[in-house]
């Protein structure tokens, strides 16, 4: 999605580089226009580091390109954080001062404004009835969160969180408007809900010990960032991770294979796709003590024996098959060739033993070096079409997995 993100100049403006990372790290494209007080407090570098793109506040900047008109026109949702009392009064009262002003006179999409400001200009009664008036053409404009102000003082006025500043943001465009249309539409899974499994499953020995393994959940959570920015739900089931959820997912914590079988098999009856990027202990302890399992002097140290654990995977694709289910469901496999057969024909074979949609095969056995270039993956159909591969960092994959799930989506089981 393509975001603009007005920065107003008050000392929160500092706060918004964070919110600034929760956009790009969904996978969003983001142009930030600060104004010119909002650049006295955190620089134009910042912006365009943490962006990737660059950033000005004049119309008289790339005048060719026609920016004045062409970034609201063009973007799918328009944030102003923090929103000053300037910049609501300019707001609603349509002038066009500088490119901001601009642009949000030229927005086609969705509008948050998040002001920040001292209380007393909070509450004045210029402020209240310029956000009145913003708010009656459609504009959201949030409330402001209660606490510490940049003085000694404290009352409502600071800016909201960054990631409900998000949140607030990613729901805007997902709601559908007054006429029932999604501002998001267009986007390849706008409507459609993605359940992810992610990080690596830990199974119980006692109260204070686990078998586990040592995924990060850096892939799953790439792949619900990507999923997001295509305009689906995501219900993000977590097992261990290394590294935190995406802002803006319905998020399930399990800790084993059998607290990941019952959320999964929950979640995939209200979803049209799911992936397992989890890492599934196969096996769990047989017994698990109820209390913490001590050492004595002289007796043997304890023998761990493993049962098997179900193959959700394996389930989710039985039981939609059974009940006449319309989930996509998408498995992940790290294979290596061996004297049995070499990586593809391997995975080839997973394929067809687990019944899934697609499998993302990591091709670590390629005669590649692991870890050089372990975001090398290859997209096996379980529907007959060619083998595709994706290579690049983890975000890139997880794009290329989304955008081959959106095109398999819409070919298997096509919007009713
Ligand atoms: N999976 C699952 N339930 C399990 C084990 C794995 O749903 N009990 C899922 C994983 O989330 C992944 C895929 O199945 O999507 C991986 O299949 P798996 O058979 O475990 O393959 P590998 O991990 O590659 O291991 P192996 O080759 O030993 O089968």
């Amino acid at each position: 999605m393509r975001i603009v993100l007005g920065v107003g100049g008050g000392i929160a403006a500092y706060k918004v580089a964070s919110l600034l990372r929760l956009f790009t790290e969904a996978g969003h494209k983001v142009t930030v226009i600060p104004t010119e007080a909002a650049t006295r407090f955190v620089g134009v570098a910042t912006w365009e580091a943490l962006s990737g793109n660059p950033v000005s506040n004049s119309v008289f900047d790339d005048v060719e390109k026609v920016n004045h008109v062409r970034l609201g026109h063009e973007a799918d949702l328009i944030v102003v954080a923090p929103a000053t009392a300037d910049l609501l009064a300019k707001a609603a009262t349509g002038q066009a001062g500088d490119l901001l002003t601009n642009t949000l006179l030229m927005a086609h999409g969705p509008v948050l404004f998040a002001p920040a400001m001292h209380t007393e200009m909070w509450q004045h009664a210029a402020t209240q009835a310029n956000v009145e008036t913003l708010r009656s053409r459609g504009v959201t404009v949030l409330e402001p969160a209660s606490g510490r102000l940049t003085g000694s003082d404290s009352g409502p006025g600071r800016l909201p969180e960054p990631e409900a500043i998000f949140a607030a943001a990613i729901a805007l465009v997902q709601a559908p408007d007054d006429a029932g249309a999604s501002p998001s539409a267009e986007l390849p899974l706008a409507g459609r809900t993605v359940t992810i499994s992610a990080g690596g499953t830990r199974e119980a020995l006692d109260p204070v010990r686990f078998l586990g393994n040592r995924s990060s959940g850096k892939q799953g959570t790439a792949l619900a960032a990507a999923a997001l920015a295509a305009g689906a739900t995501v219900r993000f089931l977590a097992a261990h991770m290394d590294v935190e959820p995406p802002a803006g997912v319905e998020l399930v914590r399990v800790e084993s294979a059998l607290e990941l079988r019952e959320a999964a098999l929950k979640a995939a009856v209200e979803s049209d796709v799911v992936i397992m990027a989890a890492a599934v202990a196969d096996f769990r302890p047989a017994e698990v003590s109820d209390t913490k399992i001590k050492k004595v002097d002289g007796e043997d140290a304890p023998v761990v024996r493993l049962i098997r654990n179900p193959d959700i995977l394996h389930e989710l694709v039985e039981r939609r098959n059974s009940e006449g289910g319309r989930q996509l469901i998408v498995g992940f496999a790290a294979e290596t060739g061996d004297a049995q057969g070499d990586v593809l024909e391997h995975a080839t074979a997973k394929l067809k033993r687990k019944g899934c949609d697609l499998l993302v095969v990591n091709q670590v056995g390629i005669g590649r070096v692991f870890g050089q270039d372990e975001n090398s993956v290859v997209i096996l159909s379980g529907h007959g079409a060619e083998p595709q591969s994706a290579a690049g960092s983890k975000a890139d994959v997880a794009a290329a997995v989304i955008d081959r799930v959106g095109a398999e989506l819409a070919r298997v089981f096509p919007a009713v």
